[in-house]
């Protein structure tokens, strides 16, 4: 049985002393994470906080982004070898927030899966379509397309990488496909995968909360979820992290 995993995005919020605030509050909660896997990427600057302050307590830390390089002239840019140095576990990759606003293509999205791999650090790759691409009766065929653009070829493996399903439409819109839908999102995705299909992580994202994290984390194919801003509070999270342990853990 594959085993949840449950992120936390929390995109371009919580500097250091609101993440310093979220840590303690999740300390005095005393959570358990046993069971499910459980991680939270912060911007890069509070990165080292929540490293420090999530010891202990069963969450791992992620990043948002990195670049393909190692080093160099690459003004801005934050490296794998960098966010190893500092303890990160999890990288998500290819969000559609950088493919919408920075740019980001399939191409560079596999360059960055291939790097962060060979750096040791676990990949959640994000795919989705817009909402005019499935009015267009179009979403199949771009989701299909991302992932083989973006992973296939590359050597991974249950353990180091997680798709994310986060159609656009639905991330911070409040509005959601029915848990079916994604649900059938999830098996066309897991059937592209081939081979390692069966054992991958896929995670749905795009408007989770705690009123609908079981409508879809108790569908078949979806293995947990990215979570944008019910992530951002303590409370809400450990309660999403308590949902996922009930359904399918141990
Ligand atoms: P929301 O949960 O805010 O819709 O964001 C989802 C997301 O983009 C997670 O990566």
């Amino acid at each position: 049985m594959r085993k949840l995993l449950i992120g936390g995005n929390w995109k371009m919020t919580k500097g250091l002393k609101e993440t310093s605030e979220f840590v303690s509050r999740i300390k005095d909660k005393k959570i358990s994470t046993e069971g499910v896997d459980v991680f939270i990427s912060p911007p890069f600057t509070s990165i080292a906080e929540a490293i420090v302050g999530f010891k202990g307590t069963g969450i791992s830390v992620g990043a948002q982004n990195l670049f393909w390089e190692d080093e160099g002239a690459y003004t801005g840019e934050i490296s794998a070898v960098f966010l190893k140095e500092l303890g990160v576990e999890w990288v998500i990759i290819g969000h559609s927030e950088r493919r919408t606003y920075f740019g980001e293509t399939n191409a560079g999205v596999k360059k960055k899966v291939e790097k962060a791999l060979q750096k040791q650090l676990k990949v959640v790759i994000c795919v989705g379509e817009t909402e005019e691409e499935r009015e267009d009766g179009r979403a199949k065929e771009i989701v299909e397309k991302q992932i083989e653009e973006g992973l296939l070829g590359i050597e991974y493996d249950a353990d180091t990488l997680a798709v994310a399903y986060e159609p656009v439409w639905a991330i911070g819109t409040g509005k959601t496909p029915h848990p079916e839908d994604a649900e059938e999102m999830h098996s066309i995705i897991r059937q592209k995968l081939g081979d390692k299909g069966e054992e991958i992580r896929i995670m749905y994202g795009g408007s989770v909360k705690v009123h609908n994290i079981k409508d879809f984390i108790t569908q078949e194919d979806i293995d947990g979820a990215l979570i944008g801003g019910a992530a951002l509070d303590a409370d809400g999270f450990v309660e999403m992290i308590n949902i996922a342990k009930e359904i399918r853990c141990c």
